[in-house]
């Protein structure tokens, strides 16, 4: 029996982490990392601040994730939609990613975390496409944990992109199926997410890797993303493995 939600949250990491099923880890987890700007007025700070502390908990959850051998970790940095934020928080947003890459490239080619990018990357800053671009290609031999932020990025875009790069080769209408289209999508290669993370309470999807989470287990948390530790991502993996997946049929997968 898998402890209640109380429980769990009076337990230890160590004591959580005793608690996964090893065998049964998520392949893939993405995350709506969500609340920066509340974490930060609850401070009365200015948001970047939420945004900075933002970046600490990116770090805890690749530590989390390759502590539980995760291979595929997705997460919504930027969304198309996101553009229409003030200047001067894109902008700091921006040199926080390229700050963050900077600064982890060393820990990540050692641990072998390798980084990609989805999204409209076209539409970010020279300095951040650069650094994104470096960073790329720094940790290309990384085979533990593939990294990908998504940047510029909205699921819808993403589909309707797919669509016209079929269209243009040529893909004739009866050649359409699900495994063909995957092929033109942004995440070509990498298999849908098990488990979908959103932080801060909120209910919604937010057109993010909608094609791609058909059948994922959503896990929402009240923590504001700046507070999400490594124990939260525990405590969202050992709920995931307490619920059985169905995939529409009547089975266990
Ligand atoms: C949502 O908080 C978060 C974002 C818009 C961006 C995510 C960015 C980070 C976690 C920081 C840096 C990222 C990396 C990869 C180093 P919000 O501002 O929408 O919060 P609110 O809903 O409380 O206003």
């Amino acid at each position: 029996m898998t402890p209640s939600k109380e429980e769990l949250e009076r337990l230890s990491e160590a004591q959580l982490l005793e608690l996964v099923d090893r065998d049964y880890v998520p392949n893939h987890v993405a995350i709506i990392m969500d609340g920066n700007g509340r974490w930060a007025r609850k401070r009365n700070l200015r948001r970047i601040f939420g945004h900075r502390q933002g970046a600490d908990a990116v770090r805890n959850a690749v530590k989390a994730c390759r502590e539980l051998d995760i291979r595929y970790l997705t997460l919504y940095a930027f969304s198309v939609e996101n553009w229409s934020r003030p200047k001067e928080e894109i902008s700091a947003l921006m040199k926080l990613l390229e700050g963050f890459l900077r600064k982890e490239k060393k820990e990540m080619i050692a641990e072998g975390i390798r980084l990609n990018a989805i999204g409209r990357l076209e539409d970010l800053p020279t300095s951040t496409q650069e650094e994104v671009a470096q960073t790329k290609e720094a940790t290309k031999d990384g085979d533990e944990l593939l990294l990908t932020m998504a940047l510029s990025y909205g699921g819808r875009t993403e589909i309707l992109e797919a669509v016209r790069r079929m269209m243009d080769a040529g893909v004739e209408p009866k050649e359409v199926n699900e495994e063909n289209f995957h092929r033109y999508l942004y995440t070509d290669g990498i298999p849908d997410p098990d488990l979908l993370i959103r932080t801060s309470g909120e209910m919604r999807i937010s057109n993010f890797l909608i094609w791609q989470v058909a059948y994922s287990e959503i896990y929402i948390t009240p923590t504001l993303w700046p507070d999400f530790a490594r124990r939260d991502l525990y405590e969202a993996v050992i709920e995931f493995q307490s619920r059985e997946r169905r995939f529409g049929g009547l089975g266990k997968d």
